[in-house]
């Protein structure tokens, strides 16, 4: 569209703030804020800002009907034992045959990480400090090996996307076959102010911010990755987040019971560790099935108990789901009825004031609009959610202190290295809560899960012996 005519469109949609300093700016800014407002989808903005802000108040969260979903606890809690193990057997046929792809969303701005660079660089592990990237590189390549087919590998980032390729490329991808490991940006969206209206964040930039991992799945048509799966006969994805160095990312029985079931989207769910925990809650409304974030869920049925005292809505999302490769694709070019829906943020948005001075506000000025992936899971068919042990998947870092910090995972991590190893007879001494005494680490290359450790240390032609800083790799 020519120059004119984006501005005109913008100012006849009643966004015409977005260039109100249009003629101070040099031409190399003007050149940038044009491409800038190209990415926008003015009619999408003025929808939701009808639907999100002019309706606000009308709305909120419908809690009508909504019941806990139905989950496959695993065998030592009494699920079918029968259908776990026919699950991994097909899980393993499936990445045998080259079926599987990895999925990682990178695309966030662990803001509340307070560290400075993609999450995905951040140095996790106990001894060698690998980072999260190199941790899931390396349970790839571990994995692809033990099933014969290297496991190609999806990412995305946004305003992290330049440092995260380069990292890559410095690090040769731990090993990976660089052919196989592709990156791709996912969208972005425009922060609106209370009245709906485009806002800046200097005269010559819009306030733009990634538009959440559900974002990632539109992207990954839109990029070309879906054919590129294609092309190489992958049809299922396991998709998990960047902050959990504990994922079981490569996970046979998963994927077996996703194939078994015949279904679309599958989840993996974990009791909640205590009523508040923050994690999203598995749930159906309408025989459907919905994941409802905690801070939508209200905390009377977040603390409501069974007859036997177990939290009703027990069921935990730790935001780790198969896809099926077509249904990404339906749900990338299903129009308005088959979208994922956006959510609304409020948030401290630095911007401009009315002099075109620069603020940056103390109290929330905006909104930002995200979508959640989670939200696809009503569109699947035959959506399934299986129980996962907590100690083997899920330890995120998302907080610079306390729970869910550095510190807590690489405790995780010690307590799993610490289990696999005493499961082989290793005798570590560990305290009440499982942590060992020595510190020490287990490389992916050595044991990615529980059963690759065991072969790897049965196969050892001498005794592991285990002491302060040691490294299994
Ligand atoms: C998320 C889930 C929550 C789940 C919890 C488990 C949401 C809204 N909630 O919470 O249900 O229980 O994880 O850990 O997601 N990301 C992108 N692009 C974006 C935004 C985020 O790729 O535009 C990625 C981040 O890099 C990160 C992941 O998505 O890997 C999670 O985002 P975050 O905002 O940290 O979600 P949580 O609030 O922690």
């Amino acid at each position: 569209m020519a120059e004119t005519d984006l501005i005109e469109t913008f100012r006849a949609a009643g966004q015409g703030q977005v260039f109100e300093y249009f003629s101070e700016l040099s031409a190399t800014e003007q050149k940038d804020l044009l491409t800038e407002a190209q990415e926008i989808d003015l009619g999408e903005v003025s929808r939701l800002k009808r639907e999100l802000i002019d309706a606000a108040g009308e709305g909120g969260l419908d809690l009508e009907g909504l019941a806990p979903a139905p989950y496959e606890s695993r065998p030592e809690h009494g699920g079918d034992a029968e259908a776990w193990a026919e699950a991994l057997q097909l899980g393993e046929a499936a990445l045998r045959a080259g079926r599987v792809a990895l999925f990682t969303v990178a695309g966030g701005q662990g803001t509340r990480l307070g560290f400075n660079g993609p999450k995905g660089t951040f140095p996790v592990t106990p001894v060698r400090s690998a980072t999260l990237f190199q941790v899931f590189a390396e349970k790839i390549a571990a994995a692809g090996k033990r099933y014969g087919k290297a496991l190609p590998w999806l990412m995305t980032s946004h305003q992290n996307h330049e440092a995260t390729v380069a990292f890559f490329e410095k690090h040769a991808c731990w090993g990976l076959d660089t052919e196989r490991v592709r990156f791709f940006r996912q969208g972005r969206m425009p922060a609106l102010d209370g009245d709906g209206k485009i806002m800046l964040s200097a005269k010559g930039t819009i306030a733009m911010s990634p538009d959440g991992h559900g974002g990632s799945l539109r992207a990954l048509a839109r990029s070309g990755s879906l054919d590129w799966l294609e092309s190489q006969g992958v049809d299922t994805i396991s998709y998990f987040q960047v902050d959990n160095p504990l994922v079981r990312c490569v996970d046979p029985t998963f994927i077996g019971w996703h194939l078994r079931r015949d279904s679309e989207m599958s989840s993996k769910m974990v009791p909640k560790a205590y009523a508040g925990e923050k994690v999203g809650h598995f749930c159906q409304q309408d025989g459907r099935a919905v994941v409802v974030e905690y801070s939508d869920l209200p905390a009377a049925m977040q603390e409501e108990t069974d007859a036997a005292g177990n939290l009703r809505f027990i069921a935990g999302s730790i935001a780790i789901h198969i896809l099926d490769r077509d249904f990404v694709r339906r749900l990338a070019e299903g129009g308005a009825d088959f979208a994922l829906p956006f959510h609304l943020a409020h948030k401290k948005i630095p911007t401009l004031d009315a002099s075109g001075a620069p603020v940056n506000p103390t109290e929330p000025n905006g909104i930002k609009l995200e979508m959640f992936v989670f939200d696809a899971l009503p569109f699947a068919r035959n959506p399934v959610t299986i129980e996962t042990p907590r100690q083997d998947d899920f330890s995120p870092v998302k907080n610079a202190e306390g729970v869910d910090s550095p510190d807590s995972c690489r405790a995780d991590l010690l307590r799993q290295y610490a289990r696999w190893a005493n499961a082989n007879g290793a005798g570590l001494e560990v305290d009440a809560s499982g942590l060992p005494v020595v510190k020490f680490e287990v490389a992916p290359s050595f044991g990615y899960d529980e059963a690759s450790f065991a072969d790897q240390w049965r196969q050892s032609a001498t005794p592991i012996s285990i002491v302060d800083q040691t490294i299994l790799a």
